[in-house]
């Protein structure tokens, strides 16, 4: 068989399996600590509101954490109650603003917020189309349970636009190294 043809028999397996990424490209490689944030548009409360992450984490020591989804039990008993709790707390500790991402509509992660009073402790962010979290390699595959794409549990510590920080669940929705007590202690 050619080389050409044992290439093509490789790419073909590597899509099959959905592994397959381009030399070229980073896409499925995952963001590390070091790393510049992806400058992708979030969105707040209404499709019309961008957010644009190098305006909004450009300066300054900032946490973001993402979450498979708004609602879920895990995301709404523990990951956020969390961050809502300790929001002083982290800021003390120079942290100038948290963040919550989901692959969710603006509308939903608005309502989300409401629900678990989050006004001026945690910033509900839509990632709606999942760009910001492709961009950081974070895809998580729950379109068995949620329906489509959406984000591993990670916290980050984000400084000066950069990745200072990042714990990733090494299961993807696990409750351990992304919660906030888990940063507060490595801060
Ligand atoms: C959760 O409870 O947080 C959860 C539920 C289903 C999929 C992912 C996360």
């Amino acid at each position: 068989m050619s080389v050409a043809c044992l290439r093509v028999r490789a790419v073909c397996r590597a899509v099959v399996h959905g592994r397959y990424f381009s030399r070229t490209s980073a896409v499925n490689m995952s963001a590390k600590v070091g790393d510049s944030l992806p400058e992708v548009d979030l969105f707040e409360d209404t499709p019309d509101n961008k957010v644009n992450t190098k305006d909004a984490f450009t300066k300054g020591k900032h946490i973001i954490f993402g979450v498979p989804g708004a609602f879920t039990p895990g995301c709404s008993k523990t990951h956020l109650p969390g961050y809502v709790e300790d929001s002083e707390k982290l800021k003390a500790k120079g942290i100038s603003s948290v963040t919550c991402v989901s692959v969710n509509d603006p509308f939903v992660m608005q309502a989300w917020g409401e629900n678990q009073k989050a006004a001026g402790k945690v910033r509900m962010l839509a990632d709606t189309c999942g760009d910001f979290t492709n961009k950081l390699g974070l895809t998580l595959d729950a379109a068995a349970i949620l329906g489509n794409a959406r984000c591993k549990r990670f916290a980050m510590v984000v400084n000066d636009g950069k990745i200072e920080k990042l714990n990733v669940e090494p299961d993807g929705t696990g409750l351990t190294c992304s919660l906030s007590t888990s940063l507060y202690e490595e801060l």
